[in-house]
């Protein structure tokens, strides 16, 4: 049995797990597990911005109220303060390790709005490129660090307990069980936008993090928090779809019908700008009234010079589909875009379970209530990241790394040769099967809007795919994906069922949909 030790593994390397790793003390050996590369996660896909309060015009006061409003007012206050007035500082932390944010011929740092911010206070790096930049910057300066190793295209398959102590993680790389050491687990996985058809995440996302947190026995909650954002581009090529950032809607862009009318007016006194929950079921009520796909984004207002400079990424996209923003309309509809719930954390990254933390998209602390605040999500990748770093390193001090090793490798041996009865991996086509049922099922029946009874046929349909995935275990990281699907999806239905109408959870009666 092949193994490697460090005093803390983390599992994801978005922007919240490795944050936390550049935070963690230097003397720490620390290993980092990515199902893929670094330069591919949900973070460097982010585009709008960061949302911090830098104007003098603005308060904290103001940027707490709207994340509340926008989280439908259930948000962990205490979270919720500590988010917003850490912001300042962690942005000011980012600059210093070299992210260049975006200012004006004056050098003051640009903002702009987003949906649900009473104040101009998102920033942004080139343009719509603000994840990409911030993590080029972050993952440069990870590969400075001697003691941060990466395990790329590794996958985390079970969290290992002995005398109720963690003792490590067993991982999949190049189909083979390996065994990591190690008595803190990190948990930074992200999302799970690949249970559904369209999403704007990486077809990775499939909540690994989160099955392997449940399996350790930590608590979950508001599972069914799905965010949906609502204007990702509309084709009828392709799953993953590429996001169109609320910026555009930031910078003037308004929503219009299929007659090319506004109808923001009808839902929201916001109009374009209201909280994302309420764009999306708008957008979404409009395109079934209408018998519509999508709807369009209207941003013709500005030049194309405007244009290519403020959405370098979304213009050389459009363009690709021979779409010019200053002359033409853009093909909208609502994806998965973001999940609130997850991992149950303390305001220091612990989860109910000890020596595993989690941080970043796979955990909630509450700060996001029922529906996230636009542009809250790479500040709480810094802010809770960096909590998450703080207590583990007070609690690892010099004498209690690493000394457990010699009592354990028995039982590691046990739990290995249970994986290892496992047959090797012939055929992909099964599992790509039964990502595309899991998909339809998540997509018909826990989207933007659900339905009691249909959420109960969807928690059966599901129960059996589970059962059909199981006869088809094997070594090989689709096998674990679609397993894990399958709980994740569990897990989002039965929260549904169980909670009422609240943000982004939004359930009609089956009469209204008979109706
Ligand atoms: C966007 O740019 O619209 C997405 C940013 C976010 O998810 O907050």
């Amino acid at each position: 049995m092949k193994t490697i030790k460090k005093d803390v593994l983390i599992i994801g390397s978005g922007l919240s797990g490795l944050y936390t790793s550049l935070c963690l003390n230097d003397t720490l050996k620390i290993g980092v597990v990515t199902k893929d590369h670094m330069d591919k996660s949900n973070s460097v896909l982010a585009q709008g911005g960061i949302a911090s309060c830098i104007d003098k015009d603005d308060s904290l006061a103001s940027h707490i109220k709207d994340t509340m409003s926008a989280g439908s007012n259930v948000n962990n206050v205490d979270a919720v303060t500590l988010l917003v007035s850490k912001a300042p500082k962690e942005i000011h932390k980012l600059i210093d390790l070299g992210v260049q944010f975006d200012k004006d011929e004056h050098g003051m740092i640009l903002t702009t709005l987003e949906g649900g911010h009473s104040h101009k206070r998102i920033l942004h790096a080139k343009g719509d490129a603000t994840g990409q930049v911030i993590m080029e910057t972050v993952v440069g300066q990870v590969l400075k660090k001697e003691n941060i190793e990466i395990l790329k295209q590794t996958m985390a398959i079970k969290i290992v307990f002995h005398s109720e102590q963690v003792v490590g993680v067993i991982v999949l790389n190049n189909n083979q069980f390996v065994f990591i050491e190690t008595s803190v687990v990190v948990i930074a996985s992200g999302g799970i936008g690949a249970l559904y058809r369209h999403t704007t995440n990486h077809p990775f996302s499939t909540g690994d993090g989160i099955v392997l947190a449940k399996e350790a026995g930590c608590s979950l909650v508001d599972m069914c928090f799905v965010q949906f954002h609502p204007t990702a581009f509309y084709s009828k090529e392709g799953d993953k779809k590429f996001l169109i950032t609320e910026a555009v809607r930031g910078e003037g862009g308004k929503l219009l019908d299929r007659n090319y009318k506004p109808f923001m007016s009808k839902y929201d006194k916001r109009l374009d700008l209201a909280s994302r929950d309420v764009v999306s079921k708008s957008i979404v009520d409009c395109m079934q009234k209408q018998n519509i796909k999508h709807v369009w984004l209207d941003i013709t207002q500005h030049s194309k010079d405007f244009l290519e400079k403020r959405f370098p990424t979304i213009y050389a996209f459009l363009k690709k589909h021979e779409i010019y923003m200053e002359k033409s309309y853009i093909p909208v509809a609502p994806v998965a875009h973001y999940f609130i719930g997850g991992i149950t954390t303390d305001l220091d990254g612990r989860t109910t379970v000890d020596g595993i933390y989690a941080c970043g998209e796979v955990s909630s602390t509450g700060v996001h209530g029922a529906n996230r605040l636009a542009s809250n999500s790479l500040l709480e990748c810094l802010v809770f990241g960096k909590r998450t770093a703080n207590h583990i390193n007070k609690r690892l001090t010099k004498n209690n790394v690493l000394s457990q090793q010699s009592q354990i490798t028995q039982h590691i041996q046990e739990q290995m040769k249970v994986l290892d009865q496992f047959p090797p991996c012939n055929d992909q086509a099964p599992y790509l099967k039964f990502k595309n049922l899991i998909q339809s099922v998540m997509t018909q029946y826990a989207g933007i809007i659900r339905e009691d009874k249909a959420l109960t046929i969807a928690y059966e349909d599901i129960c059996k795919i589970k059962q059909e995935v199981q006869e088809f275990k094997a070594v090989c990281p689709l096998y674990f994906e679609v397993f894990n699907m399958c709980i994740v999806a569990e897990q989002v239905i039965l929260d549904a069922i169980e909670k009422d109408s609240v943000g982004c959870h939004y359930k009609i009666s089956s009469s209204d949909n008979e109706s």
